[in-house]
C-alpha cells in the first residue's frame, strides 16, 4: 500500500501514513500559465494506492484528482483509496430552481466512477443519510470527528455551552454535547444568500456563560458572525468557534474574529492556521476497517 499526497495535505498525510505505517509519496503537480494543470505520479505502484486530498477549492482539484487516478491505475494500482476529508460539492442536494444541477448527485456518481473507496469527514449530508446515496459504492465511508472535538474541548473547558447555530449542526453538536456532559441548543438560521443569514437563537440563558459554536465548515464566516453577534447581545461572557472544516473564504475569518469571536479553532481537514484537532488516527481506523 503507497499513500500518494498533495503538497496542499502533505503533513496530514505524512501524519496519517506514519499512524499507519505506509510509506507516503507526493504527486508532482505543475500549473501552466494557461491553467491545466500536469501531475507526475511515482512510475511504480503498489496494488492498493491511497491518494489523499481534501477537496476545498475544489474545481481544479476534482481534475486533478481525475488525471491522479487514471494515471495510478495505468502506473499499476488495482484499487484505488480517496482520502478527502473535506468533500466538496454535498450541498447542493436539490435543484433549488428548475434547471439546476444537482452537484451533489453528479459528483458522487464521478467520484463513484473513479474510485473503490471514499473516506471523508463530517461530511454535509442534509436531505440524504448515508454517503453512498451520493456516491454509490459500497464503501462510501462519511466518518464523525466528534470525538477528536469532544476530547479537545474538554481539554480547553472544565464548563461551556455549546451551540449549533442551524438545524444541520444539531448531529455534531448533540453528540459532542452528550459526550462530555456539556449544555447544547440549536439555533434557527434562514439563508437569503452566499453573505446574508439569519438567525434566531434558541430559548435558553446564554447570559454570563462561555458558549462554543460547533459547525461542519466556515465558509464566508457570516453564520459564525450572526452567530456570534447575538450570542453576545443575550450576554455570554465569551464565544468560541470550532469546525471542522475551515474553508475560510475571502474575509471570513477577519468577519468572525471583528464580530467578537475570541478564539476558534478546526480540525486539520484543512490547512489552516486554526487547524489544531488532528484527523489521523480517526482517518486511519476508518481504512484498517476496509482492509
Ligand atoms: C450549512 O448549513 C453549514 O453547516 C454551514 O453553517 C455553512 O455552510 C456556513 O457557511 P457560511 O460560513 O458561509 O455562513
Amino acid at each position: 500500500m503507497l499513500i500518494l499526497a498533495f503538497e496542499d495535505y502533505m503533513v496530514q498525510a505524512q501524519r496519517l501514513g506514519h499512524t499507519l505505517g505506509v510509506a507516503v509519496q507526493k504527486v508532482f503537480l505543475h500549473h501552466f500559465p494557461d491553467g491545466e494543470s500536469l501531475l507526475r505520479l511515482p512510475t511504480s505502484l503498489p496494488e492498493h494506492v491511497i491518494i489523499c486530498r481534501s477537496l476545498n477549492q475544489p474545481n481544479d482539484k476534482l481534475i486533478e484528482l481525475m488525471l491522479c487516478v487514471q494515471t495510478a491505475k495505468e502506473l499499476g494500482a488495482k484499487r484505488v483509496t480517496l482520502v478527502a476529508p473535506y468533500l466538496c460539492y454535498m450541498r447542493q442536494d436539490i435543484a433549488n430552481q428548475a434547471g439546476e444541477a444537482v452537484s451533489q448527485q453528479i459528483i458522487g456518481k464521478m467520484l463513484a466512477g473513479l474510485f473503490d473507496d471514499v473516506i471523508t469527514v463530517d461530511s454535509h449530508l442534509h436531505r440524504i443519510s448515508k454517503l453512498n446515496q451520493a456516491i454509490a459504492i459500497n464503501n462510501a465511508i462519511n466518518l464523525m470527528a466528534t470525538d477528536e472535538i469532544s476530547d479537545f474541548l474538554k481539554q480547553q473547558f472544565e464548563y461551556a455551552v455549546l451551540l449549533g447555530p442551524d438545524a444541520e449542526s444539531q448531529q455534531w453538536v448533540s453528540t459532542i454535547a452528550k459526550k462530555i456532559g456539556f449544555d447544547y441548543s440549536v439555533a434557527e438560521k434562514i439563508r437569503q444568500g452566499d453573505k446574508q443569514v439569519s438567525i434566531t437563537l434558541p430559548e435558553y440563558d446564554f447570559n454570563n456563560k462561555p458558549v462554543v459554536i460547533i459547525d461542519d465548515m466556515a465558509s464566508t464566516g457570516r453564520t459564525i458572525a450572526h452567530a456570534t453577534e447575538l450570542l453576545l447581545a443575550a450576554g455570554a461572557k465569551q464565544v468560541y468557534v470550532v469546525v471542522t472544516h475551515a474553508l475560510f473564504c475571502g474575509d471570513a475569518e477577519e468577519h468572525i474574529l471583528q464580530a467578537g469571536v475570541k478564539k476558534v479553532w478546526s480540525t486539520d481537514s484543512i490547512s489552516h492556521s486554526t487547524a489544531c484537532i488532528n484527523l489521523d488516527h480517526l482517518l486511519a481506523a476508518a481504512i484498517r476497517k476496509i482492509l
